[in-house]
């Protein structure tokens, strides 16, 4: 059967936009059931509409603290009864309750080499330190902020005359390629997250994958 996906979203949705993609494919393990966005005015809820794809836009703004928007919104995800939530540049930093709710369905992708450069601004911060490297992770999200389980990365060279633009372009295609991939493996429960000792893994096809994620083995 069909996993019911949940994107969350805060921006433009090009990631969104690659997994709708990749959804369409008849052989995917996955459908998206709804796009949810903490700003009504992101472009991705446009492409969901485009894909007829259920949106609900449903503000910070509106509410007094973290914990009561994230119970909102617990709830109008539950709606969906979702088997997997991709935040897909849902830039909020998520309640301990909200990622408990979520244990183990929850991915996020985050546009650097982690451990390194948490948080904002990690293209320039690349530049900035002269890494020769730098790119893009998918994670399990813990409540941790950018610190669960890394699943799999994907490295782009990093050119002296690189602005911070050409750079983010250049890890945002790398992006579209991996994300699809990871969500199709969640869908298809191959891919896990145990917890043993309070320390998460990933765990694909059985196989515990190294802290950095699958290939990677620094
Ligand atoms: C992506 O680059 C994603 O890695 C980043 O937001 C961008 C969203 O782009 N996420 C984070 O920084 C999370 N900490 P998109 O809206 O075009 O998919």
């Amino acid at each position: 059967m069909s996993s019911r996906i949940v994107v969350l979203i805060s921006g433009s949705g090009t990631n969104l936009q690659a997994i709708i993609d990749a959804s369409q494919a008849d052989d995917y393990p996955g459908s998206i059931v709804g796009v949810v966005s903490n700003k009504s005015d992101a472009y991705g809820l446009t492409r969901a509409e485009n894909a007829n794809i259920a949106t609900i836009a449903l503000s910070h703004k509106d509410f007094d603290s973290r914990e009561s928007y994230d119970q909102a919104l617990i709830e109008k995800i539950d709606q969906l009864s979702p088997d997997v939530i991709v935040l897909a540049g849902f830039m909020r930093i998520l309640s301990p309750a909200f990622v408990k709710h979520y244990q183990g369905k929850l991915l996020n992708i985050h546009p650097s080499l982690l451990p390194k450069y948490q948080g904002l601004n990690t293209h320039q911060r690349a530049i900035d330190a002269g890494d020769k490297e730098h790119g893009v992770s998918v994670h399990f999200v813990t409540e941790e902020l950018d610190g669960g389980p890394v699943i799999l990365q994907a490295k782009v060279p990093v050119f002296e005359e690189d602005t911070s633009d050409d750079l983010a372009a250049r890890v945002h295609e790398q992006e579209h390629r991996i994300y699809p991939l990871v969500v199709k493996w969640l869908c298809e429960k191959r891919l896990s997250m145990s917890i043993v000792n309070q320390d998460e893994h990933a765990i694909l096809d059985g196989i515990t994958l190294p802290a950095f994620g699958y290939a990677n083995d620094e």
